[in-house]
């Protein structure tokens, strides 16, 4: 639908911005739903940010989606920063209000809501969740997984200093170890999660012989070019139920969809093809 002048507006904003899914991604929810609205866009620097972002409520937009570099640096723009946003430490949503700025951070409501749709069966309170890597998706994914009740999180990386200030953080039962200690602690775990970008396309392989984990385990990778990314294969050739990364950007989306255009978008095959297939 070609917006009026009535459209509510929103965007993402990033630098780069051009390979944002976003705007596709929001694009197709707004076509969908038969929304008189845009979400565009918007290429702002990072030392630009401080000009920019302040003014975005003035110029009526409804909100933004913040990504990379300015998921932390937006928290000091925030007039309220939500739970979500405070444990990550980042911000990927905002909604202007008046003239106020409320931050939060969905990317632990997407990677709950991409675990417990695409593996319905499985109890994240059955058992040790391994995850490997300390960045800002870590931090993400040990929430959520402790929201969800896990009893123990394994949070292994190259880096041990970074998985340490992780645990101290977040608190509660987290065990930080290097890379080196991963076989040994695989074979009584229940879920196993990439947050590393090791297996995405254009990086380098991650190494992890899937056969040490239990047979009811599940696999899980944030990585989401390739859709199935070499450790998904691998735990799928096992026999083991994996579920892959695009759900957890897809999900992450809904939460600013429904402030900013007053609808609660679905996630379905349909977004999730048109997602994934190249921009005509
Ligand atoms: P994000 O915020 O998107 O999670 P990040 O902060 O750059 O990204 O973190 C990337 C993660 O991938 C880190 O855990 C990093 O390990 P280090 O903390 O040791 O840097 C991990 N990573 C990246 N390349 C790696 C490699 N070649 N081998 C092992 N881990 C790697």
């Amino acid at each position: 639908m070609i917006p009026s002048g009535k459209a509510r507006v929103a965007g993402v904003i990033g630098w780069p911005v051009a390979h944002s899914l976003s705007p596709r991604l929001h694009g197709f929810w707004l076509e969908q739903y038969r929304i008189d609205g845009c979400y565009i866009p918007l290429a702002v620097r990072p030392e630009a940010l401080p000009d920019v972002l302040p003014r975005l409520p003035a110029l009526g937009l409804r909100g933004a989606n913040l990504t990379l570099p300015h998921k932390e640096a937006s928290l000091g723009f925030c007039d309220h920063v939500d739970d979500s946003a405070r444990r990550i430490g980042a911000v990927n949503t905002l909604v202007f209000e008046d003239s106020r700025i409320r931050g939060s951070n969905s990317d632990i409501f997407g990677f709950k809501e991409n675990l417990v749709l695409g593996a319905p069966a499985f109890r994240v309170d059955a058992g040790p969740a391994v995850v490997l890597g300390a960045g800002g998706a870590a931090r993400a994914v040990i929430a959520a997984l402790q929201d969800l009740g896990v009893p123990e999180v394994r949070l292994v990386n190259r880096t041990l200093g970074r998985a340490e200030a992780i645990a101290t953080q977040l608190g509660g039962a987290i065990r930080p170890l290097g890379w080196q200690q991963l076989g040994a602690v695989l074979a009584d775990a229940s879920l196993l999660v990439n947050t590393t970008s090791l297996g995405m396309t254009g990086q380098p392989p991650l190494d992890v012989d899937v056969t040490g984990l239990p047979d009811g385990a599940v696999v899980t990778d944030i990585v989401y070019t390739p859709l199935e990314t070499p450790l998904l294969a691998a735990a799928r050739a096992r026999g083991l139920v994996t579920v892959d990364g695009l759900g957890m950007l897809l999900h992450q989306a809904r939460p600013g969809f429904e402030a900013w255009f007053g609808v609660s978008p679905e996630v379905t095959p349909s977004l999730r093809d048109f997602v994934l297939a190249p921009p005509t």
